[in-house]
C-alpha cells in the first residue's frame, strides 16, 4: 500500500486536463453486455474502478480491453449469467450489470453489493424497477437472483426517500430497451452520467424519448447492435480542480470541461465571491480577497453533487465565519470531518448538517482516506495546509482521479508518494 505526501502551502500554477467520466464509463461498459457486436467507446479513464467493471465483464464471458483510453468490447462465445460477490462487493458500479443481463439472458445473479463507508446504500429502488418489469427476483446466500421469460414494458416510478437513484435508472432503463412493449420510467435520474448512457443506448438502436429529464420513454426493440462512443468529462473531477484552485487561491486552467454540468458549484463559488469563467473551452477563477461563508445543500443533478460535498468542506474549513453543508443524499457522508479536524478545521456534525467555522489555517497531519471523495477532500486541504500531510490508503483515490499525482505536479504542488 502507499501513502500520498503532501508539502502545502504552495501556489499553484498551470493547466490540467479533465479525463472521461469515472460514473459515465462504468454504466455505458455494462451496457455492452447488451449486444453481440463490437462496441467500441473511448475517452474511458484509466482508474481501478474502470479496470475493475473490465475484469468484471471478461468474467461474464466478454473479452474486453483497454488500449490508451479505448476500451473495445468483443463477444467470444456465450455471456454467463453470474456476477461474483468478489467483483461486485469492490465497487458498487457493478452491480448495474444486473439490468443488461436479465434483457440479453432472461436470467441473472449478481451479488448483493453491500454497505460502505458513504452510508448503507440500499437497492429497493432497482429491484423494484425491474419487478414491475416481470421479474421474478429473490434474495439467495447474499445475491439477487433474478428470472423473467419476457420482459414487458410497463410505467413505474423510481423516486426513493432520497430523490432518483443513478444506477436504479440505469438498470431499469437498460432492461427496458429489450424488453416487449413501452416502458415509462417516472422521476428518472437526469445526472449527465446516465444522459451519456442514454445516447450510447440510441447509438446502438435503443427507442428513448425525454433524454436528460425525470420522465424517460423507452419503446422496446428486438436487439442492439454494436456502437462507437465518447465518453463525457468527469463533472466531479472538474468540481474538484475547481475547488482546490479556490481553495489554494490558485491560477489554473482548467481544460476540457462541461461548464454546463457545474452550474451548482460555480453558484455557489460566486455567493462566496468567486467567479468561475469559462472561455474557450477553458475555466479559470477570479478570486476576492475575503470568502463569504454559504450554506450548501446536496441533491440529485441539477443539484448540488453530493460528490463535491467533502472537497467543498475543505474549503469551508478556511472561510471565515459559519456555513452549513446539509446532506441529502448521503445523510451520512461526513467521515472526512475527523480527519479535517485532525488538521486543526472546526467542524461540528448535526444529524445531516455539519456546521463550519472558518479558521486562519490548516496544519498538515497524517489523515486517513476512507473513501473516493472524501479522499479528494483531504487532498485539497493538503494543498491549502501548512506544512506536511500524509494521506494513508491513497489506493481511494485511484478509484476515480486519473493520474492525480501527475496532474498535481504539473501544477507545481509538491506530491509524492511512499510506501506504508
Ligand atoms: C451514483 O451512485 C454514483 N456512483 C455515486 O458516485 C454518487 O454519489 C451517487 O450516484 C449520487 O449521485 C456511480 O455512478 C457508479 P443513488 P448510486 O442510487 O447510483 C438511495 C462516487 O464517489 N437509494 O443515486 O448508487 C441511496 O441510498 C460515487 O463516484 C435507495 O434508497 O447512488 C441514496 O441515498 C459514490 N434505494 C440515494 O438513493 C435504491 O435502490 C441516491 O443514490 C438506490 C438508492
Amino acid at each position: 500500500m502507499e501513502k500520498l505526501i503532501i508539502e502545502g502551502n504552495r501556489p499553484l500554477k498551470g493547466e490540467v486536463e479533465i479525463s472521461g467520466s469515472k460514473n459515465a464509463a462504468l454504466p455505458i461498459m455494462a451496457a455492452t453486455l447488451l449486444t453481440d457486436e463490437p462496441c467500441i467507446i473511448r475517452r474511458v479513464p484509466k482508474l481501478r474502478d474502470t479496470m475493475t467493471m473490465l475484469k468484471l465483464l471478461r468474467s461474464l464471458g466478454k473479452r474486453a480491453e483497454l488500449s490508451g483510453h479505448e476500451v473495445i468490447v468483443e463477444s467470444k462465445g456465450s455471456l454467463r449469467h453470474v456476477a461474483e460477490y468478489q467483483l461486485v462487493s469492490t465497487m458498487r458500479g457493478s452491480f448495474c450489470v444486473l439490468g443488461p443481463l436479465l434483457a440479453k439472458l432472461h436470467k441473472a445473479r449478481v451479488s448483493l453489493p453491500g454497505g460502505c463507508v458513504i452510508g448503507v446504500r440500499p437497492v429497493d429502488l432497482h429491484l423494484k424497477g425491474l419487478h414491475a418489469l416481470g421479474t421474478k427476483i429473490e434474495i439467495e446466500n447474499g445475491y439477487v437472483v433474478a428470472t423473467a421469460k419476457n420482459l414487458r414494458g410497463t410505467s413505474v416510478y423510481l423516486g426513493g426517500v432520497f430523490g432518483s437513484s443513478v444506477l436504479a435508472t440505469a438498470n431499469v432503463l437498460m432492461a427496458a430497451t429489450l424488453a416487449k412493449g413501452q416502458t415509462t420510467i417516472e422521476s428518472a435520474a437526469c445526472e449527465p452520467e446516465i444522459e451519456n448512457l442514454c445516447y450510447f443506448l440510441q447509438a446502438m438502436g435503443a427507442q428513448i424519448d425525454g433524454v436528460g429529464s425525470h420522465r424517460l420513454v423507452v419503446s422496446g426493440v428486438k436487439r442492439l447492435h454494436g456502437a462507437r462512443f465518447d465518453i463525457i468529462p468527469d463533472r466531479i473531477e472538474a468540481g474538484t480542480y475547481i475547488l482546490l484552485a479556490a481553495a489554494t487561491r490558485s491560477d489554473i486552467r482548467i481544460k476540457g470541461a462541461h461548464y454546463a454540468h457545474l452550474w451548482a458549484l460555480v453558484d455557489k463559488l460566486d455567493q462566496m465571491g468567486i467567479r468561475v469563467i469559462n472561455q474557450n473551452n477553458v475555466i479559470r477563477l477570479e478570486h476576492q480577497w475575503r470568502l463569504k461563508p454559504v450554506g450548501v445543500t446536496t441533491h440529485p443533478y441539477p443539484g448540488f453533487p453530493t460528490d463535491l460535498q467533502a472537497q467543498f468542506m475543505s474549503l469551508m474549513t478556511i472561510t471565515p465565519g459559519v456555513s452549513i453543508i446539509t446532506e441529502r443524499v448521503y445523510p451520512d457522508r461526513f467521515i472526512h470531518i475527523a480527519e479535517l479536524h485532525r488538521m486543526g478545521a472546526d467542524i461540528r456534525r448535526e444529524g445531516s448538517n455539519a456546521i463550519i467555522q472558518g479558521v486562519k489555517v490548516l496544519h498538515g497531519a497524517p489523515v486517513m482516506a476512507s473513501d473516493l471523495r472524501a479522499s479528494a477532500g483531504l487532498v485539497i486541504a493538503g494543498l491549502m495546509a501548512k506544512g506536511r500531510t500524509e494521506i494513508h490508503r491513497m489506493y481511494h483515490l485511484e478509484r476515480g482521479y486519473e493520474n492525480l499525482d501527475d496532474k498535481l505536479m504539473g501544477l507545481g504542488a509538491k506530491v509524492y508518494r511512499e510506501k506504508e
